[in-house]
């Protein structure tokens, strides 16, 4: 096996050739398909973003009303689909719910699995594209015991999800532009960011030509996890213990910096930034500007603030070039419009879904792909033999 170079965690190995997304870690530039990120933050929309990391090119206007037109032709789930809701306990986590169902999906529409061409393909993004956000809802209204919303085909992208969400009982928020930009902006802030966990995970499912449904299915698993998607719910748990006196946000990152305290500090540090993140910056000035508006004063974002003011002026943090990330500000924002916190990797999951697709069409597209099927450095015992179960221990 002398052959076999070892990089654990592949920080340092390219799986790929990719044309969606490009990270300066040490400048903190993103930029989608060429287009620097801080460029959408004007009239933020998530579908144009969709369109733009999936086929390459911000869509002409026919494109955009076929996407449009195809989002909301397919934004009903199969009726049959909400006894799966059903047979979930309420206390069931949305993730676990969502991965389920977009497995499910693939079963109700079995034309998704033979994919012939371009059209075949769009119309199935599409359909993924809009059918998360429908089941995303569902889970929410499902876990609170409420009844299901139906998709309103006048409504755009956003305002539908917060529609399906939100509008009976009536929550006012539900129509304001300013809600409707933040959440544009968050969910395409989320759609790409090259080979991250999930994103490998979909391209190292779809490898197999496991078809896009399920390969979709298994980057929600990887995104779970509290070092990836799962770092929002995380830091607004480690907001919250602070908020309620638990420790104090000196004492927070002193444990944080203590290898053996197992804590880190959420929201913060990047594999691939060794500066801002900018998603983060712009994410602070979203939750800076909507919250006063809303009449909200969420005493988490002051002591996100202060987390962030003594963490950037600590040698440990410095030295390691530790910043804030997409996350640490992204739950402030979301708790604010009114999405529970136990929904917030499945926001992540809705934004990041369109970079998932792109990467598994570029993928299957790439001629000459091979399985992805990493190798291993054996560790463990030589040659040894059998031992007939009576002779043991
Ligand atoms: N708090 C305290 N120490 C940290 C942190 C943190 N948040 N992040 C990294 N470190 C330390 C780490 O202990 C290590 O120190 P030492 O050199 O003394 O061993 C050093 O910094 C390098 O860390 P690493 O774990 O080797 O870095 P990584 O590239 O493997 O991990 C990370 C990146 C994002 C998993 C990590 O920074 C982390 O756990 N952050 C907190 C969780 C989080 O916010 N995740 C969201 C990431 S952004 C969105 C997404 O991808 O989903």
């Amino acid at each position: 096996t002398g052959y076999i170079t070892l990089d654990p965690g592949y920080g340092n190995t390219g799986s790929c050739e990719s044309a969606i997304t490009f990270i300066d870690g040490e400048k903190g530039i993103l930029r989608y398909r060429g287009i620097p990120i801080e460029q959408f933050e004007q009239a933020p929309n998530f579908v144009e973003v969709a369109w733009l990391l999936i086929f390459g090119h911000l869509p002409c206007p026919d494109e955009y009303k076929t996407f449009s037109d195809d989002l909301t032709a397919t934004a009903n789930l199969d009726e049959s689909m909400k006894h799966h809701f059903e047979g979930f306990p309420r206390s069931a986590p949305p993730m676990a719910i969502l991965s389920a169902m977009i497995n499910a999906l693939s079963c109700f529409h079995p034309e998704f699995f033979e994919l012939e061409d371009k059209d075949d393909f769009r119309e199935a993004a599409a359909g993924l594209i809009s059918k998360v956000r429908t089941i995303a809802a569902y889970a929410y209204r499902q876990s609170i015991g409420l009844p299901y919303i139906y998709p309103n085909p006048a409504l755009r992208y956003v305002p539908n999800f917060l529609h399906m969400m939100f509008s009976q009982p009536y929550a006012e928020h539900v129509c304001d532009p300013l809600v409707r930009d933040a959440l544009n902006l968050i969910l395409l802030l989320h759609a790409d960011h090259e080979q991250n966990c999930s994103t490998s995970t979909v391209r190292m499912v779809g490898s197999s030509q496991a078809n896009l449904f399920a390969s979709c299915a298994a980057g929600v698993c990887a995104l779970w996890g509290p070092l990836h998607g799962g770092a929002n719910v995380a830091v607004l748990e480690m907001l919250e213990q602070i908020h309620q006196g638990q420790i104090s946000p000196e004492d927070y990152v002193r444990l944080a910096k203590d290898r053996d305290s197992k804590v880190r500090l959420m929201g913060f540090g990047h594999r691939v930034y060794r500066n801002f993140d900018p998603r983060a910056k712009m994410l602070a000035r979203v939750a800076d500007n909507l919250l006063p508006t809303l009449g909200v004063h969420d005493p988490l974002l002051d002591i996100a603030r202060k987390l962030e003011e003594i963490a950037l002026e600590d040698p440990y943090f410095i030295d390691r070039q530790l910043y804030p990330n997409v996350d640490f500000y992204s739950g402030i924002i979301l708790r604010a419009i009114g999405i529970p916190t136990n929904m917030f990797t499945v926001m992540f999951a809705i934004g990041r879904l369109p970079g998932w697709i792109a990467h598994w069409w570029e993928q299957s597209e790439t001629q000459g792909t091979k399985i992805a099927r990493p190798r291993q450095i054996y560790m463990g015992p030589n040659e040894t033999d059998h031992v007939p179960r009576g002779e043991r221990c």
